[in-house]
């Protein structure tokens, strides 16, 4: 039976709306909670022994590999190697034989990530995937299958497919961390705890759902927009201006936040929104005075963070989101919502059309 959208006024948002169930649903087949363990499936392989690891995907897909970049160099010290699949395929990337290389993707079809895991499949690389089309060709081909239990995506702009790659992503972080013997079993435990508070987590972002249709009035104007993160903010930071672009057509761009003095600073004037994704914690100072480099500018700032962070660098911000206070591991995952939001009242106030954004299409199954 086909999908209907039920109370919602897109697919687009029906899907934001879904990500605690959907990602609830994705991590119960990744953790034993009684185990206090992250499982995956069994492979014919010790992924213990992986040394290296090269990440390939596009688009949103492409996004959540970065953000796992961060996790898995963090937290189980493997150095990761990351590329879109276009440039990855024609690139002739120096693969070691017996490397593991990790496709990401929605659909399991996007033609440049399919071409790109079958290159690396010649050059000898053991292949992950983390695919929501169980039946794609991606999954088919894959040594490793990581699914994500995210249902049928309608709204061409990627949301809930997006959160689930995360966690899965995490979990596999998590996984690896063990298996490398970065983490002992009580590590692995507070771990597996962290991740059953994300649907909650997730839950009490979309709490933020009114503030955040009425902040979109200060964003629907402007004609470019900035966003700012560090660490894993600054993939988020990429993904929320993907998603401005994609539905509501303003022009915007993501940067780490301390690049931003090697360029975007000379865009900033009062009519240049910047949103910065900061939490509290080890690098929220640097971001700070990367904000008061924008204020000095006259720059607008939205500041999406948790209560500390707002306490502490609220004051002056056109605008803060706060986010519930969680572990780094699980916290670029519920920084996913007000992205989207954002982006999703943004685009409605605009009159685009936000399922079917002009030029863009759901799978990109042609080069
Ligand atoms: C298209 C979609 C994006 C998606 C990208 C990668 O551009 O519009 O939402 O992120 O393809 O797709 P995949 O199915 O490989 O994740």
């Amino acid at each position: 039976a086909p999908i209907d959208k039920g109370n919602y006024a897109h697919y687009m948002q029906k899907e934001i709306f879904e990500q605690p169930v959907v990602v609830a649903q994705t991590l119960q087949s990744y953790i034993r909670p009684f185990e206090g363990e992250v499982a995956l499936p069994d492979v014919d392989f010790d992924l213990g022994a992986v040394d290296r690891l090269t990440i390939v995907a596009c688009g949103t897909s492409y996004y959540a590999g970065l953000v796992a970049k961060y996790w898995i160099e963090q937290f189980a010290r493997v150095p990761v190697d990351i590329d879109v699949a276009s440039e990855f395929r024609y690139r002739d990337p120096v693969l070691q034989p017996g490397g593991l290389a990790l496709f990401v993707s929605q659909s399991g079809e996007t033609a440049d990530t399919l071409a790109a895991l079958r290159h690396a499949k010649v050059q000898q690389q053991r292949i992950a995937v983390v695919v929501n089309v169980p039946t794609s060709s991606m999954a088919r081909e894959a040594d490793l299958l990581l699914p994500t239990h995210a249902g049928p995506e309608i709204g061409v702009a990627s949301t809930k497919a997006f959160t689930c790659q995360l966690a899965v992503l995490a979990a596999l972080a998590a996984n690896f961390a063990c298996k490398r013997g970065q983490i002992g079993a009580k590590d692995e435990r507070s771990i597996v705890a962290d991740l059953q508070q994300v649907p909650a987590a997730l839950n009490a972002a979309l709490g933020h759902d009114d503030d955040i249709a009425a902040m979109a009035h200060l964003i629907a104007p402007a004609r470019d927009v900035l966003y700012l993160g560090r660490g894993p903010y600054y993939p988020m930071a990429l993904e929320g201006a993907l998603k401005l672009k994609e539905i509501s057509y303003i022009h915007a761009e993501g940067y780490a936040a301390g690049e931003m003095k090697h360029g975007p600073i000379a865009l900033i004037d009062e009519d240049v929104p910047v949103i910065v994704l900061a939490p509290s914690g080890p690098l929220f100072e640097k971001t700070v005075s990367n904000m008061q480099e924008v204020r000095a500018r006259g720059g607008k700032i939205v500041l999406i963070s948790d209560s500390e962070g707002i306490e502490e660098a609220g004051d002056g911000c056109i605008a803060t989101i706060e986010m519930p206070k969680v572990h780094p591991l699980i916290a670029p995952i519920v920084y996913a919502v007000p992205v989207q939001l954002l982006a999703y009242h943004t685009a409605v106030l605009k009159g685009t059309d936000v399922d079917q954004p002009r030029n863009l299409a759901k799978s990109v199954t042609v080069e």
